[in-house]
Parts: structure tokens; C-alpha cells; sequence
């Protein structure tokens, strides 16, 4: 604990020392970057999928949809969340000191949930639909939604981004309290 000059007080809780915070932010920042970068992936299958003029390519995007993309995107959420909770407990921003850290909180955690309830199961369905398109039987119709999860968590995490940067909206709560209450 210490006093600040206006007679008021601060618990100083644990802290990351300058070089561990130094890497959990690079760290953060990779994994928000991969996140990015999986849900574009995700967009260009999506749309392969729907426009490719090859049967055998646009078979080729769902399986790949179905197979190698939920827990990538799952782990670099994770992984985002981990360190960005690391980042808001371990420094000056605090978990939901900040407005813009507890919408990022939400944010994060609304996105990896719905990846698990959502997304996830509903990936069989759009593997087998492009192995069905190979034998001309094609006959699920969710790949008509499938471009909603990419675009909802792309303008999402670019929200979040912007967030990280630009740190709008001040305090959620003050965290000082007066030395003589
Ligand atoms: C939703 C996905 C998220 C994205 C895309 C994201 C993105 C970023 C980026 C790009 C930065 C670097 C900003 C800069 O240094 O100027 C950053 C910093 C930060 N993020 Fe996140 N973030 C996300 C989730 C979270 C979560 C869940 C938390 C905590 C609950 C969090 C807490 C922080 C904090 C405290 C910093 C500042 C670290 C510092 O400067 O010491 N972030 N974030």
C-alpha cells in the first residue's frame, strides 16, 4: 500500500514486472493478430466454397472449413484472453478498471463462446456437404450462413483493436479510496 499525494490511498496489488509485461503483450498481440488472420482465412473458404467454379475446389474449401479451422481460431481466442487478462491484472488497466479492457473482456468471451456453441457444431455438417458435393448429393443447407462467423468476429475483433489503441471512455470505477474513510 502507499499514499498519494491527495491523501488517498492505493493498494498495490501483484504486478508484471516491465519485461514479463512486455511479453505477454507480444504475446497478446500475436494471438489477437492470428485470430485476424484465421477469420479471413475462414472468409475466403467460405466464399470459395459458395463461388468457385470447380465442384472439386468448392468440395475442397468446406472440408478444409469443416476440418482445420475451429480449434486454431479457438486457441489463438484462448490464448488472447489468457494474456489479456494477465495484461488488465498484472498492470495499471486492471480487469474492469477500464471501460474499454471490461468491453474487451466481454468481447472475448462472447466471441470464444460462441466458436465452441455455435460454430463447432455445426462443422460435421459442413463436411460432409462438400464431400456431397463430389457425388452430385448435396444437402445441408447451413453453408448458406457460414459467412456470419467470419464477418461478425472480423468487425468485432477490428472493434476490439481499435479499442486496444485508441482506449476510449475513461474509468469504469474508481479504485482509490480516501486515506480518512
Ligand atoms: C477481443 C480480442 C482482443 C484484441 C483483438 C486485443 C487487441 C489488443 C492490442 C492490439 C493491444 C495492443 C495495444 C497497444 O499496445 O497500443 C492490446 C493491449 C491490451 N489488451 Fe487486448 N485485445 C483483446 C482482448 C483483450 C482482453 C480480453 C483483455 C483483458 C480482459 C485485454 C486487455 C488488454 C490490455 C490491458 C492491454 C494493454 C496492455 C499494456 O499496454 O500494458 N485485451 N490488446
Amino acid at each position: 500500500m502507499w499514499t498519494m499525494s491527495a491523501g488517498v490511498t492505493r493498494t498495490r496489488l501483484w504486478r508484471l514486472s516491465q519485461r514479463r509485461r512486455r511479453m505477454t503483450l507480444l504475446l497478446h498481440v500475436i494471438s489477437a493478430g492470428a485470430w485476424i488472420g484465421i477469420d479471413v482465412v475462414v472468409a475466403v473458404l467460405v466464399l470459395t466454397g459458395w463461388f468457385a467454379a470447380d465442384v472439386d475446389v468448392r468440395s475442397l474449401a468446406y472440408r478444409a472449413l469443416a476440418e482445420f479451422v475451429v480449434w486454431p481460431m479457438l486457441a489463438s481466442g484462448l490464448v488472447c484472453l489468457a494474456t489479456g487478462v494477465l495484461l488488465g491484472v498484472g498492470t495499471k488497466w486492471g480487469l474492469v478498471r477500464y471501460r474499454w479492457v471490461a468491453v474487451k473482456l466481454v468481447l472475448n468471451l462472447v466471441l470464444c463462446t460462441l466458436i465452441v456453441v455455435v460454430l463447432q457444431p455445426g462443422m460435421d455438417a459442413v463436411g460432409t456437404y462438400g464431400e456431397h458435393l463430389l457425388t452430385g448429393t448435396p444437402s445441408s443447407s447451413r453453408v448458406r450462413t457460414l459467412f456470419f462467423p467470419p464477418a461478425v468476429s472480423l468487425s468485432t475483433l477490428t472493434f476490439a483493436t481499435a479499442l486496444a489503441i485508441y482506449k476510449p471512455w475513461g474509468r469504469l470505477r474508481r479504485s482509490t479510496r480516501r486515506a480518512d474513510s
